[in-house]
Order: C-alpha cells, then sequence, then structure tokens
C-alpha cells in the first residue's frame, strides 16, 4: 500500500537525501518547508534522479495553522520532522529565535497531526543531548544535558514528545538521535550546502580542498584522544537516510529514543588526511585553539538500531569523504 509520509524540513541537507530514499521505494512525499536554510532545487535533484514528483508546501511551521490545509489535502499517513534551525554558536547568539523556531514548529506540527488523527512521528534529535558523556560508546540510557540553546530545544522536544505519547497511547514516536551526519549522494548532485562559512569540519574542509578557502583550524590538539584532536562518530547521509525509512517502518506505541551512528570515531586529522586521499588535493590546516562547547570524543552505541530497526550504517570515512568530494567538486558553490 502507498503511504503518503509528510516531511518538514525536506529541502535540507537530510531531509532531501530521505525524501529522494522514500520516493525511490514507492512512498508518496509532501515536504513542507520555508527554505530558510535551503533551495528548492535540492527537490528539483531529487525529482530527476527518482524519475518522481515530490509535492512541495512552501510554510512557516512556526506559524498556527500553516498545516491545517496539508493534512486535509493530503492522506498523511506519518510524518518525519526535520525543520528547524541547527547551528550550535548561532543559538547561543539567538537563543529567542532558537527556542521559538524549534519548540513552536514541533508544537504546531503535533497539533495539528492530532487534529487529523495521524499519530506516527519520527524526530530528528541528535547526540547534543548527551552532553559531554561519561559513558563511551553512548547507549540511548546515558544521562542527558545539554550545553548550549540548540541541544536544549532538542532535549525539549524530546521532553515534550514523551509526555505528549503518555498521554494518549495513539502516538507512535521515534527520536532519532544522530552522531555527525557527512557525505553526500553518490551521484555528485545532492549534498550539504551550507550558506556562509561552515561550522562543520567537513563542509569546511571540503571548501578548502575545492579552493573556496585557505586552511582550516583544527579546533585543538590536546585532547585526550590518539592523536590529541577530536574525535567524532561520522555518519553517512545516505544511511542516515535508509535509518528514517527502517524508523517509520518499525514504529511502536509510546515513544522511544535510538542512536544513528556507526559506532567508529574518527579524529580531525583523520577526516583532513582522508579527505586528502580521496580529492588528492593537499588540505592545509593550523592548530587552533579549542572551540568553546567542544567535547575530546563522541561515539555512538548503535546496538539498539541494530536490534529494532534491523538498520546498521555500512559507508566508510573513505566512502563519506569520496562521495562529499564528488558533490563539492562537481557543486563548488552547491545548489547555486
Ligand atoms: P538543514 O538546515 O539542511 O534542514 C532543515 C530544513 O528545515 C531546512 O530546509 C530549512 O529551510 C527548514 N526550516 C527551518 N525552519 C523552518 C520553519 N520554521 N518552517 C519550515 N521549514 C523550516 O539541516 P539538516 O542538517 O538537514 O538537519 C535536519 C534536522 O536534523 C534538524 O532538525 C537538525 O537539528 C537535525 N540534526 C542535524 C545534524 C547535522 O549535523 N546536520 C545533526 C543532528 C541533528
Ligand atoms: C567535528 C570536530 C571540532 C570545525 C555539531 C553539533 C552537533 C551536531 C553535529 C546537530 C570537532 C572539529 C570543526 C573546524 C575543527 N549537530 N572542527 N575545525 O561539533 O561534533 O557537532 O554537528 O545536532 O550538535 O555540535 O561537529 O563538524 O562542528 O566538529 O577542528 O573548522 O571537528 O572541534 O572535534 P560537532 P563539527
Amino acid at each position: 500500500m502507498t503511504q503518503t509520509i509528510l516531511v518538514t524540513g525536506g529541502a535540507g541537507y537530510i531531509g532531501s537525501h530521505t525524501v529522494l530514499a522514500l520516493l525511490e521505494r514507492g512512498d508518496d512525499v509532501v515536504v513542507v518547508d520555508n527554505l530558510s536554510n535551503s533551495s528548492k532545487k535540492s527537490l528539483e535533484t531529487v525529482e530527476r534522479l527518482s524519475g518522481k514528483s515530490v509535492v512541495f508546501v512552501e510554510a512557516d511551521l512556526t506559524e498556527a495553522g500553516s498545516l491545517d490545509e496539508v493534512f486535509t489535502k493530503f492522506p498523511i499517513t506519518s510524518v518525519i520532522h526535520f525543520a528547524g534551525l541547527k547551528a550550535v554558536g548561532e543559538s547561543v547568539e539567538e537563543p529567542v529565535r532558537y527556542y521559538r523556531t524549534n519548540l513552536m514548529s514541533t508544537l504546531n506540527l503535533m497539533a495539528a497531526m492530532a487534529a487529523a488523527g495521524v499519530w506516527d512521528l519520527v524526530f530528528s534529535s541528535s547526540a547534543t543531548v548527551y552532553g559531554d558523556p561519561e559513558t563511551l560508546p553512548i547507549p540511548e540510557d546515558a544521562p542527558l544535558r545539554t550545553t548550549n540553546p540548540y541541544g536544549a530545544t532538542k532535549l525539549m522536544i524530546e521532553d515534550i514528545c514523551r509526555e505528549v505519547a503518555k498521554s494518549d497511547s495513539r502516538w507512535q514516536i521515534t527520536l532519532l538521535r544522530y552522531f555527525n551526519p557527512v557525505g553526500a549522494h553518490e551521484s555528485g548532485d545532492m549534498g550539504e550546502d551550507p550558506l556562509g562559512i561552515p561550522n562543520n569540519l567537513v563542509p569546511f574542509v571540503m571548501q578548502v580542498a575545492v579552493g573556496r578557502r585557505e586552511k582550516v583550524n583544527v579546533f585543538g590538539n590536546n585532547y585526550d584522544t590518539a592523536d590529541g584532536t577530536g574525535v567524532r562518530d561520522y555518519i553517512h547521509v545516505v544511511d542516515l537516510a535508509a535509518g528514517h525509512l527502517a524508523a517509520l517502518d518499525n514504529l511502536i506505541a509510546g515513544c522511544r529514543a535510538i542512536n544513528l551512528g556507526t559506532g567508529n570515531g574518527a579524529s580531525v586529522l583523520d577526516v583532513i588526511a582522508t579527505t586528502a586521499a580521496v580529492s588528492g588535493v593537499k588540505i592545509n590546516y593550523e592548530i587552533a585553539d579549542r572551540r568553546a562547547g567542544d567535547i575530546a570524543t563522541s561515539l555512538a552505541d548503535p546496538s539498539r538500531a541494530h536490534a529494532e530497526l534491523d538498520w546498521r550504517a555500512d559507508r566508510n570515512l573513505e566512502t563519506m569523504l569520496t562521495d562529499s568530494w564528488r558533490w563539492q567538486s562537481r557543486h563548488p558553490n552547491g545548489y547555486d
């Protein structure tokens, strides 16, 4: 049976890869996005690659009623909720905008879902809810704490989802805690297209490789890690997209959290060296001070996703960076 999935934030980086995967397996998709951090060109590429069309509704989820028509017009069966603001540093500068956007969007969405009798929800949470972890790799039942407004919005939304699911047993909610999404679709025509100076390591390194920036600053080389630089669990965005399909297919009553990561760590210097190897370009870098709020190591325990979603990430760092490089070198200025 064909399902119709509402994907909020579906024009964005992770959303567009997930929309493509949904269309490729035969689902119908309605995307709601206000294009505040994305371009409609991502969805045009999705349509070209899949040979199918996507319904696109340009709307701001923070506006009450923005979704009423969507739920009456289309036979939505479930929702994947990506829409929101995601830059940690910006959230410290503009906390009100972050709380307002991320919380209001989710509250409006959940009210519209309940009014329409749609109870199946997959939400984009983040490993940021673990703060500086005590246990590595990090299991889902690790203590939750956050150190910035962005992370606080994710934890608050998780708490809201847990309360809402307790209030009405029809809700089936999965909170997906992503580790560090990187990579791009293997076509080289879809990928991450950050506005302005990238905050995240991989987009920054790719812009150095393609000649848009001179060098990357390595934020600290005196962490308690093998080479002293920060270690992260990078996960290919196409594996992440597949994780959303597995989450949709395995929703159960109530609200549960599931890590999406590989369980493997890579340091900043590993990322730089692997990018140089796959691109053939020397990556200039300089050791700089630690970035405020950073932790030494973040690593997922992905065993719950293996057991409960029958999903695992199978693309390694080299594939992630090869695919990021294909996207970056074919589209040095992103979708524009
Ligand atoms: P993205 O910015 O590319 O995508 C988010 C999309 O939401 C954008 O297309 C944006 O235009 C849209 N949007 C923002 N505010 C909106 C609003 N008020 N109404 C409608 N649409 C709105 O980001 P992404 O990397 O694809 O992340 C998707 C989700 O995953 C976010 O919720 C993010 O917090 C979460 N997440 C991302 C990462 C990461 O490193 N990329 C890690 C963990 C969690
Ligand atoms: C990775 C490593 C940096 C840039 C962030 C959010 C997190 C989640 C994913 C949304 C760290 C180092 C970085 C640079 C560097 N997003 N680095 N030079 O900080 O692990 O996670 O994105 O939920 O919430 O905090 O990712 O890519 O910024 O950094 O040395 O120019 O690279 O110190 O060790 P991070 P990142």
